[in-house]
């Protein structure tokens, strides 16, 4: 085995072959495995993952890998944040056990020709305004759970479809995982935690208040009798006073299938809503109770 060893970083397996010698030894000793899939720059809302992935797991593997099939040649991949002494780090004080950041190369070998294409659950929200994404999500997460085969993956509702869209693949595949979605973790002024808040200046974040400010007016409204389309309607303005006046999608989806909801609520439902805010496409959703 050749992990990567690093004073005050955790061990680092950079090829499947180092994975898989690590999580062999895991497995002779009995123990129970979990993956916590993330493009790095790491920050609290990753950490609420580690936390969840200890609650299931006696190992707790970060995999940090900033997947080119997920973006569009226009989108910020060469921009992306790429942090990882520092996600290192995080990673051992949460009480992670081990990294695996694969190269490029390492995932995507000369050749490569596979993709998956995922129906229904994609139609709509980020399968519409970034029709390249959930099929580069999808190879990347399955390769992923294949390389390490954990017993259990921790992913974020913060992308809540991104979540859906796994749980689909997961079980059409018969991929051999349990997979966990975990709550979504804000800062203290409410902005949803995000790699992508680096982009942000001081007055883009303000702004950026603006989107859960915005959901949360319209759970509240939905609760006080208002149907879906009347909510969302009544809480654009709270986007207007912050100076947006565009974005990719503020909808209510049913919380389970994400069909579009314009009428009264009768089932648990979401907000959902993706807005560009300075340099960062930023993205939130809020749970809303029925009415
Ligand atoms: P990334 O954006 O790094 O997110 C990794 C995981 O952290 C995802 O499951 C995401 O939902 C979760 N996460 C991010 N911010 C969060 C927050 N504020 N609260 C709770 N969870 C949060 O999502 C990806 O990477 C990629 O698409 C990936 C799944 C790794 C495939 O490349």
């Amino acid at each position: 085995m050749a992990l990567d060893l690093n004073a005050n970083c955790l061990p680092t397996a950079r090829t499947v072959a180092d994975l898989r010698d690590q999580v062999k030894v895991w497995r002779a000793d009995g123990l129970r495995i979990a993956l916590v899939p993330t493009m790095g720059a790491l920050h609290i809302g990753h950490m609420s993952l580690i936390e969840e992935a200890k609650k299931h797991a006696d190992k707790v593997i970060v995999s940090i890998f900033v997947n080119p099939t997920q973006f569009a040649p226009h989108e910020d991949f060469d921009a992306y944040p790429r942090t990882e002494k520092t996600d290192s780090e995080l990673v051992k004080d949460h009480g992670g056990h081990l990294i695996y950041a694969p190269s490029g190369t390492e995932m995507y070998p000369d050749g490569f020709s596979t993709s998956i294409n995922i129906t229904g659950i994609t139609n709509g929200l980020c399968g519409d305004s970034r029709p390249h994404f959930f099929g580069g999500v999808a190879i990347v997460v399955s390769k992923l759970l294949l390389q390490a085969l954990p017993d259990v993956a921790i992913f974020g509702e913060k992308d809540y479809q991104q979540l859906q869209v796994i749980k689909r693949m997961v079980a059409d595949l018969n991929i051999p995982v349990e997979v966990v979605g975990a709550p979504l973790v804000r800062d203290e002024d409410g902005l949803a935690t995000s790699s992508r808040n680096k982009y942000l200046t001081a007055q883009d974040r303000q702004q950026g208040l603006a989107l859960h400010k915005a959901l949360a007016n319209v759970a509240t409204l939905v609760k006080n009798g208002k149907t879906a389309a009347d909510a969302l309607k009544a809480s654009e303005a709270i986007l207007n006073d912050a100076e947006i006046t565009s974005w990719d999608y503020f909808e209510v989806r049913d919380a389970s299938d994400l069909t579009l909801v314009d009428g009264p609520v009768t089932r648990p439902a979401r907000a959902f809503i993706a807005t560009q805010v300075g340099k960062a496409r930023l993205i939130d959703n809020w749970p809303i109770d029925p009415a």
